[in-house]
Formats: C-alpha cells, structure tokens, sequence
C-alpha cells in the first residue's frame, strides 16, 4: 500500500514514522507514506494556501486550489481520497480493515478554520476521529496510517489483531505479567494452569464479560470484519 499525506505540516509526521512498527513496516516494503507539503501546490509566488472566507467570519479557509491540483496530481484509477473532517463518517476499526484493501490512500490534513466546501467535491471519504475538535487534521492522519498499517500482510501477527478490541465486536481481555503477586494482587489460577483449552475459554468469557460492562453497544453491531 500507498499513503500520501497533504499536509502544510510534514515534520509533524517525523515522529509516528520513524519509530516502531511503522518504521519497520516502510523498512520492510509493506507500506510507503509519502508526506507532500500541498504549498507546493499553490499558484501564488509566496506559496499562499489559505485566505479569509466570503461573508466573514473567524479564521482562514483553505482554497480549492493547492488541495485539488495535489489531488489530481497523485490520484490514480484505485486511489480513495479521503478529507480528514470533524463533520466525516467516525472512524472506527471497520473502517480501517475496509481501508486496508485499498493500494492507494490520499490522506487531506486541513488546519486552521477548514476547507472551501467546493473541495468536498473532489474526496471519495470524509472521516472524522471523534466528537471533538484538533487543530488540523495531521493527527486523524496519524491514527488512519497506524490503525491501516498494523493490519497490512507482515507487520504484525494476524492471531494478534484478531483478538485486540473491536475486532470481532469484542474488548479484549485481562492481560498479566510477572509477578504472580503484586501486592496482593494475583494473577487468576487458570491462566498459570498450562491447560490451553481452558485459557482460550476463560479469555473468551472474560472478553464477554467486559464488552456487556463496558461497551454493550458493540455486541449489537454487525461483524467489524
Ligand atoms: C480547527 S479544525 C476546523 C473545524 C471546522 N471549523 C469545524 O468546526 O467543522 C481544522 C482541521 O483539523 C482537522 N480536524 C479537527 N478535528 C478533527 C476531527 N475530530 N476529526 C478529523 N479531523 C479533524 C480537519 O482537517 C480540519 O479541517
């Protein structure tokens, strides 16, 4: 896979892409991210992208411009555009299994007041990280590459992402390391039992158990995967 950030703020993404596992998924050939700066894109001298909105009103507006040129330029036939927006579609790990089939994603980070609305027109996906608001879209940007990357083939183990939250409608479940005693504090029976039968099956409860405590709505969603 692909991704190609348009961002006025590239050396935001030093960090997510030069640590971890996603360092070792671009080391390996898993992923390419590329981050474009769209001033590139402007038509003015001083590289202007944004301007005051018509009517009035607080803050500057990105213009059509820059952000449509950079997404003609890089869009292929099997590319989906997607404008990261407090007013898309909530992110969620459904969407990011479904992102994952893509070889191309164009990831739009807007900053200060948002976008002209005409630039709507030219994404296939807006997508929201959740009922609050960032100072530009360079963070949703982040989440989308991490949670799309850690499930492409080879960065990390399938049986691993299959049991984490969300995936299959379920919280996943207690984890404990050493010591067997933390202050009194023990580590269930079963699970120093060596009985793997009995381990899958206290996981699979306890997995039950704390998606009806805490997250009941998930059981009435349709399979995330
Ligand atoms: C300050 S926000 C603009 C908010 C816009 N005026 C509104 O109220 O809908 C600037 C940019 O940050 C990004 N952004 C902020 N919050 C976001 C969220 N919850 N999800 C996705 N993107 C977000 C978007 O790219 C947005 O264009």
């Amino acid at each position: 896979m692909t991704i190609d950030i348009l961002t006025l703020f590239p050396n935001m993404f030093n960090g997510i892409l030069n640590e971890s596992i996603i360092k070792r998924a671009i080391n390996n050939n898993l992923v390419k991210i590329n981050v474009i700066d769209f001033r590139a894109y402007s038509t003015f001298s001083n590289m202007q992208v944004d301007d005051t909105p018509y009517g009035g009103g607080k803050g500057m507006v990105l213009m059509c411009e820059p952000v449509v040129r950079a997404i003609e330029d890089l869009k292929k036939e099997d590319s989906l555009v997607i404008l990261t927006c407090p007013q898309g579609k909530t992110y969620n790990e459904k969407m990011a299994f479904d992102l994952k089939k893509y070889k191309h994603l164009i990831i739009v980070c807007g900053h200060y007041e948002g976008y002209d609305e005409r630039i709507r027109n030219f994404v296939d996906l807006e997508v929201s990280i959740g009922d609050y608001i960032l100072t530009g879209g360079e963070i949703p940007a982040m989440v989308i590459v991490d949670s799309v990357t850690r499930l492409l083939e080879g960065v990390i183990k399938e049986e691993s992402y299959f049991e984490d939250s969300f995936t299959n409608n379920l919280l996943d479940y207690p984890t404990y390391t050493k010591p067997r005693d933390f202050r009194g504090l023990l580590v269930p029976e079963v699970l120093l039992s060596g009985n793997h039968e009995k381990i899958k099956e206290y996981r699979l409860q306890e997995q039950i158990k704390r998606t009806k405590e805490r997250r009941p709505d998930l059981l009435k969603r349709e399979n995330e995967k």
